[in-house]
């Protein structure tokens, strides 16, 4: 056991991630060099769905990311504070870190990249967006030689979930959004799943990424699925069309220093690739130049398809470590250090 792990949170991703971590050992090689040091969680006396041994469990999450045995940290406990203030903790304390918290990735990652790049660690943000699907690595390596005209994605499970069930089933709003919560899909507060406040976080961390600069998440247009009802989902099925929220970043002028960057729900003509994506599944449609269109489908939330993300991560950054590949984290790396300006 080379390599120690200090989890913060078990919660859905957390139980996912342990789960996997545990039944995956003689997998791959460098999990066997992996041990589950430290779980940070809010109570002890919750009941959990893995087994850990003694003193593993703890409420103590300041000594987690200032305990000088463990190399990682896994941020998978969610929120903005004390989420942030945590990882820039073990990234000054020279820990890697693995995150899965769009909200803090979108709003501090300029934060968080600049003290990472300075204590000369890596922050890993494949679950992160798109739960279980690989899209943060292949666009920031794999696609980096295009120019990117656009990125259109269904980037949240649970509004897709809901979308698809009322559209599918006629269900309630409500009764559908329970069951998301009830499947693990939604956030801690459903409020940024169905007001489109955590597909802007998803959108605003891939325009980074895929335009080359800094998004200003007040800048992004963000509407959520509220205001859709069944009737209007039926009326657009009588069109040709079905309605699902789409996060969008496209490029406005030829050297795309102005991008339009928004979420909001959207009449997709039912013979385009993202109106067959229905309940959790999540796609993202990169188009650019010379590839032309790339859609990366998959499962967008829940504990199996975030772990498998979480632990990639975790092997991507072991394997980098083994081979000492430079630091390049994602969004630091970007050419244009400066805020891309939001078309009006
Ligand atoms: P969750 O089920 O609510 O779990 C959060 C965990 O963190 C719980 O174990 C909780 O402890 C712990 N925690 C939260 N705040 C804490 C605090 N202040 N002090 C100590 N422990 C604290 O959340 P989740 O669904 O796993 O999501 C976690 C992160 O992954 C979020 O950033 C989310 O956006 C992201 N994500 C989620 C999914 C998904 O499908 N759920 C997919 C991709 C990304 P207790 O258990 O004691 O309450
Ligand atoms: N609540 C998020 C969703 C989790 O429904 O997409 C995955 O990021």
């Amino acid at each position: 056991m080379g390599i120690k792990l200090g989890i913060l949170g078990l919660g859905t991703v957390g139980t996912g991630t342990v789960q996997l971590l545990q039944d995956s050992v003689g997998r791959h090689p460098l999990l066997n060099e992996i041990e589950i040091y430290r779980v940070g969680v809010r109570s002890l006396s919750k009941p959990r769905m893995v087994e850990l041994p003694p003193g593993v469990v703890t409420t103590d999450l300041e000594a987690i990311v200032n305990d000088p045995e463990i190399d990682i940290i896994v941020e998978v406990m969610g929120g903005l504070e004390p989420a942030r203030s945590l990882i820039l903790t073990a990234i000054k304390n020279g820990k890697h870190v693995v995150t899965a918290n769009k909200a803090a990735i979108s709003r501090f990652g300029a934060e968080i990249f600049t003290a990472a790049n300075q204590a000369s660690v890596y922050v890993m943000l494949e679950a992160s967006v798109g739960g279980g699907i690989p899209v943060i690595q292949p666009l920031k390596q794999s696609l980096s030689v295009n120019r990117i005209h656009a990125v259109t994605g269904i980037v949240n499970g649970t509004t897709n979930y809901i979308l698809t069930r009322m559209q599918t089933e006629g269900s309630d709003f409500d009764d559908v959004l329970a069951d998301a919560q009830r499947l693990g899909y939604a956030e801690a507060d459903p409020t940024a799943d169905v007001d489109g406040l955590d597909a802007a976080d998803k959108i605003a961390i891939l325009a980074s990424l895929g335009f080359d600069g800094r998004i200003n998440l007040q800048d992004v247009y963000c509407e959520g699925i509220r205001q859709v009802s069944k009737t209007d989902i039926s009326y657009a099925a009588k069109l040709g069309f079905v309605i699902k929220l789409l996060a969008i970043a496209k490029g406005q002028t030829s050297d795309n220093s102005q991008l339009s960057v928004r979420v909001h729900p959207t009449l997709v003509p039912q013979t385009h690739p993202l109106a067959s994506i229905n309940g959790v599944y999540n796609a993202i449609l990169v188009e650019g130049e010379p590839i032309g269109q790339v859609m990366f489908f998959g499962p967008g939330a829940g504990a199996g398809a975030t772990a498998s993300a979480v632990c990639s991560d975790i092997l991507n950054l072991l394997a980098n470590l083994k081979t000492n590949t430079p630091k390049s984290n994602p969004l630091l790396a970007c050419r244009h250090q400066n805020y891309l300006q939001i078309a009006p």
